[in-house]
């Protein structure tokens, strides 16, 4: 009896745990094989890749280097920029070793996969000309780098055994502007399905009516089944679920055949929580799929509930309250760990801008990954995902250009089926400054991607950048557009809005300001295209590019122009390539762009910015350093980056006076190249003090509020000698999943705790415990150290070591050392 007993017990697990498998999904990570080498028989599963190298998936190939600037060299003239002629460009895309091939395998076995059963594979991005093999056989093939895609992959896989995946990387020379990365860089999923079910990105919510007492919550999902079965025997039952897993309305649906294998159902939400960027609240759809009474497929949607509208002359209001964009372009690398995706490295970022007062990114000039979107929703920051920086008209020899014709709707679906759920996604930009703008026949382009968009996704309005005002305000090319977006020359604005029917204007890119960190040029004056010996720019900020601007040409626009909707930053981080305006000269290799360097530090811009930004938290902040040896006497200026309206300077005791920000300039009496030159922008949004001189001591900064009352100071020490290194780490709790990443900023102060502002001591890094080294970064754009290496030098005093986590809980201990200098050492957790 108790025999009898057992085995019905262990049937009843059986049942209970297949009937918990209606769908599984798995990440192929580790364990992957790759190589350098192009050969075709590694498509067979029996190939031996035993000398190949054993790779984690995501995996960047070029990131590890050697920098060179032979591995990318482009022979060209970037007409963009003005160039006339080719120049020899070095490191335009980084110098990193990402041309050519690359092949990687892996194994994997896949118990749920059984007789009868449907799986696919989703790859998230592989850069680039992907040719996915399963088992010794081609199972499809996707060019574009950036975008997701995926195969059905059922009648590939060998149920009970062992399945063999190859896939083969190429990318081109003079494919790209920047560093695309190379290699699987993204995850891959495998998802198996019963026969019946809901299909990838199978989903469509959307939000038609939200009031304060009720939404209506819109939900689409598509069935696919065998074709012998009647629509009728499917069921589908949404439930809809809050933060804290309630239901809170739930639906069942019938298929019927006059349905096209769709299930519409309308569901009400009483009391809805609005997603924002300040309150990211965030409810899921389960979807449970049933013929008769078999669960077929469960299927979960993450939404949010949240209005979003473009009303002319007023704005772009977010759950009807007007929100300007405060938002920066990103490129898709995270700077020392390339393109490879990392939640951690992304989260990082966005809580850097967050803090800055941005709420909004647009991922420039491409599909985003995954875990930024994801990360968007979770933690509010609205996005602006961008499909194409070419179409049809070449930018660069071996671009998008050759794709466009068969490619560019599939890339322009994955693209919108992948986010168009996502409460944070909020406008599609179909292209950047494409050549198409001053090119008969463009805005048909326009208008054919802009309606793939609609069809897809009525919800949303679609945007590009552009950047020839000249052509596309009189050929129809901005007029075709729901949203006029503008890359830089924002003294075009007013003409724009007179000319275009929208009336409204967006800043899609703007500012294209440089600065290394730390780093200051003398005298201080406005300056277009600058270089110098040492290839960096001044922190002083005010130096662009021939075709940009400072940060108050745009902050001006946009508070004074009523239509003025809000800008992108040209960029929030740097990133790798793209060194202007040192075009030609090696070994600058990284931009200069960013309001963040490339190790994640914040540029002194980023307080100019957040003085702005972030309304709600004080900003009070000096530059320059106050070291400057050999300059005793000189004129040295100080800049004040303050959200309050004034503030005193005192050097060393003495008081440099008080400046006011300066409200009686607008963007009306502000335009002329004089004007420009006078810093008269600047000076509504920063205090200066032009003609400080230098005197080594204490320069103290108070700011005073409204009513003339000292609210807040602030001071900063010339620094003493080099005494030793300060550590600190962005969080010192990891989870122990071998890949959460923790960032420790390294500096060398003096005895007191003084950022030595121009230390460039080589430190060594050694990681023991629970967790590895991962990489380090400082910012300097001209530095060929390799990232992964174990040791590099300070750039301003400073740099951004990362650590990994293990797949075991436990403590990590990270080690700083250099010559001559007192050590320091970090504890952090896994769990
Ligand atoms: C823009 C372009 C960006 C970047 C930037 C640099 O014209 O859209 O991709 O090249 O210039 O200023």
């Amino acid at each position: 009896m108790r025999k009898i007993n057992l085995a019905l017990f262990c049937w009843l697990c059986i049942l209970s745990a297949t009937m918990a498998q209606v769908r599984t999904e798995i990440l192929l990570e580790k364990n992957w094989k790759f190589t350098r080498e192009d050969n075709s028989g590694a498509i067979n599963p029996e190939f031996d890749d035993s000398k190949w190298q054993t790779v984690t998936v995501p995996h960047d190939w070029a990131i590890y280097g050697p920098f060179s600037s032979q591995n990318d060299k482009q022979e060209v003239a970037i007409t963009q920029d003005g160039q006339k002629e080719a120049l020899e460009h070095a490191g335009r895309t980084g110098g990193l070793p990402f041309v050519g091939v690359g092949w990687y395998r892996t194994s994997f076995e896949l118990p749920q996969f059984t007789k009868g059963k449907k799986a696919s594979i989703l790859f998230d991005g592989a850069m680039s000309h992907a040719n996915v093999y399963i088992n010794g056989k081609k199972v499809g093939y996707w060019p574009y780098g950036y975008n997701s895609f995926h195969f059905d992959i059922t009648e590939f896989l060998n149920p009970g055994e062992k399945n063999t995946i190859a896939v083969r990387l190429e990318n081109y020379p003079e494919s790209s502007r920047w560093y695309p990365g190379a290699g699987i860089y993204r995850n891959v999923h495998v998802i198996v399905t019963e026969d019946a079910h809901i299909p990838i990105w199978g989903t469509q919510i959307t939000t038609p009516v939200i009031t304060k007492e009720f939404a209506k919550v819109n939900v689409k999902t598509k069935l696919v089944r065998p074709s012998a079965s009647a629509p009728d025997q499917y069921r589908l039952v949404t439930a809809l679920k809050d933060e804290q897993g309630r239901t809170v309305a739930s639906q069942e649906k019938v298929l019927s055949s006059y349905d096209q294998d769709l299930f519409t159902q309308e569901l009400v939400v009483e009391n809805p929580v609005c997603w924002d960027t300040e309150n990211p609240v965030l409810y899921t759809a389960e979807s449970k799929l049933y013929q008769g009474n078999i669960e077929k497929d469960v299927y979960t949607t993450t939404f949010g509930i949240r209005s979003i509208e473009v009303i002319p002359d007023k704005g772009f209001f977010l759950n009807g309250k007007r929100t300007v964009f405060k938002g920066v372009c990103n490129h898709h690398d995270l700077g020392p760990l390339g393109a490879a995706v990392n939640d951690a490295a992304i989260r990082r970022q966005i809580r850097i801008l967050k803090d800055m007062g941005c709420n909004a990114i647009r991922t420039s000039h491409n599909m985003p990954a995954p875990e930024l979107v994801r990360a968007c929703d979770e933690m509010g920051m609205m996005v602006m995902a961008e499909s194409f920086d070419e179409w049809k008209h070449p930018k660069v020899k071996n671009g998008y250009n050759h794709l466009f014709d068969e490619w560019a709707e599939k890339d322009m679906v994955n693209l919108l089926h992948n986010y168009r759920n996502s409460a944070s996604l909020v406008m599609w930009c179909i292209g950047n400054e494409v050549p198409e703008q001053g090119i008969e026949g463009g805005s048909k382009i326009g208008r054919f991607l802009q309606d793939i968009c609609h069809r897809e996704d009525p919800t949303r309005p679609v945007t590009q950048g552009m950047d020839q005002p000249q052509h596309v305000l009189n050929n129809n090319f901005a007029a075709v557009m729901e949203v006029a977006g503008f890359n830089y020359r924002p003294h075009m604005y007013q003409e724009a809005y007179k000319k275009l029917p929208q009336q409204i204007v967006l800043g899609s890119e703007t500012a294209s300001t440089v600065s290394s960190r730390g780093v200051y040029k003398f005298p201080v004056v406005r300056a277009s295209m600058k270089t110098y010996d040492d290839h960096q720019s001044s922190s002083y900020d005010v130096e662009h590019c021939g075709w940009s601007n400072l940060p108050e040409d745009d902050f001006i626009q946009h508070e004074d122009l009523p239509y003025a909707i809000g800008e992108f930053v040209w960029t929030g981080f740097d990133y790798l390539g793209e060194p202007t305006p040192y075009y030609t000269n090696w070994p600058s290799h990284s931009s200069l762009f960013g309001i963040i360097d490339l190790a994640g530090i914040p540029k002194d811009r980023y307080y100019l910015y957040r003085s702005h930004w972030n309304s709600k938290e004080e900003t009070l902040h000096i530059l320059p350093h106050w070291n400057w040896k050999g300059r005793e006497g000189e004129v040295t200026p100080i800049f004040v980056y303050t959200n309050y309206p004034s503030a005193e300077v005192f050097i060393n005791g003495k008081s440099q006076g008080k400046r006011t920000k300066d409200l009686t300039k607008t963007v009306h009496n502000t335009g002329s190249k004089e004007s420009q030159e006078a810093f008269e922008r600047q000076q509504r949004y920063r205090l200066m003090w032009m003609d400080t001189k230098y005197e080594p001591g204490t320069v103290k900064v108070v700011a005073y509020d409204e009513n003339g009352k000292a609210v807040a100071e602030k001071e900063i020490r010339t620094a003493g000698k080099p005494h030793r290194i300060e550590l600190s780490a962005d969080r010192s709790e990891l989870s122990a999943n071998g890949k959460d990443l923790s960032f420790i900023n390294v500096r060398v102060v003096d005895k007191d705790g003084n950022l030595i502002p121009d230390a460039t001591n080589q430190i060594e890094f050694k990681v023991k415990g629970a967790g590895s080294y991962r990489a380090a970064a400082n910012g300097n754009s001209v530095s060929l150290e390799l990232f992964h290496h174990p040791r590099m030098k300070l750039f301003s005093g400073q740099l951004t070591a990362i650590v990994q986590s293990g797949d075991k809980a436990g403590e990590i201990t990270f080690e700083a050392t250099t010559k001559g200098l007192k050590g320091a050492k970090l504890k952090i957790v896994t769990k």
